[in-house]
């Protein structure tokens, strides 16, 4: 299937949309080669959803790429994983700004090894002033550590005497949050069959439409993305308001 129909002029076209790229492994297993060949894949799907949106005009994405748990992975596996992100650093951030994506990374980026770090540093600071797409990419992220790393900072602010705790509100928690710049996701798109969230973005989800595919990873295509927005298209939200078609019926009666 092809985006062909697909269009962002269209009234339920998502803004922001949010990944979790789950199934390398097991994408891996089915094709009979190592786990690390199919992070491999995965990271080259990265790229043909990234020019996906670009096409599309969708201007918000977001990538769960590593969790603040994968640690918890073999050692090598993990080596394996900053490697390739250390080698896309290097290969696709020039294409992208010339593409007119703006980088941004979220997580507890000082974990990582410094020759990472830097090359972050020079991406965000390279593409500051793209808006073709808003691409960030979670690593070493958690929503419980963002959560946390507000927490902390506002309450830095208010022992500073900035502001007092009376001003701290919901809107204040999510300007604080990693997230800060970026809407609120529209859609949640999690590949590989797990029905979780996996520590992603908790707070920033509260009113985001979920949709779980079988399709792993490296196999997310152009075809499934499309899928995805259409299902996204064809719901109705309504952030706790009234079903659309019986508001008329209600506001007669009362
Ligand atoms: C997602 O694929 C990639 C990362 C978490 C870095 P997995 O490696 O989790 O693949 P499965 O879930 O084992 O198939
Ligand atoms: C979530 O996938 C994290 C990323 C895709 C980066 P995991 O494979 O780590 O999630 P669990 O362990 O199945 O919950
Ligand atoms: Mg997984």
């Amino acid at each position: 299937m092809t985006v062909i129909g697909l269009s962002n002029q269209q009234e339920n076209f998502p803004r922001h949309v949010a990944i979790v790229m789950d199934g390398n492994g097991r994408w891996a297993q089915k094709q009979g080669c190592s786990r690390l060949e199919g992070h491999r894949r995965g990271v080259h799907n990265v790229r043909t959803i990234v020019e996906n949106c670009i096409k599309l005009n969708l201007p918000y994405l977001t990538l769960f790429a590593f969790s603040s748990e994968n640690w918890r992975r073999p050692k090598q596996e993990v080596t394996w994983l900053m490697r390739l992100l250390d080698g896309a650093l290097e290969r696709e951030v020039q294409t992208l700004h010339s593409n007119g994506v703006r980088l941004r990374f979220i997580g507890d980026i000082s974990a990582l090894a410094a020759g990472i770090q830097h090359k972050i540093d020079l991406a965000e600071e390279l593409t500051r002033n793209n808006s073709k797409l808003h691409l960030t990419v979670a690593l070493n992220y958690g929503g419980q550590w963002d959560i946390t790393q507000a927490f902390r900072s506002i309450l830095h602010r208010v022992q500073e005497g900035v502001i007092c705790s009376d001003d701290i509100s919901q809107q204040l928690i999510s300007e604080h949050l990693s997230t800060a710049e970026l809407p609120e996701p529209d859609l949640f798109i999690r590949t590989g069959g797990e029905q979780r969230m996996s520590n992603f973005l908790l707070w920033q989800l509260a009113y985001t439409e979920l949709y779980f595919t079988n399709i792993n990873w490296p196999d997310f295509d152009a075809g499934e993305f499309a899928l995805a927005i259409e299902s996204f298209a064809s719901r109705e939200r309504r952030f706790g308001g009234a079903e659309r078609d019986t508001v008329n019926v209600e506001t007669a009666d009362a």
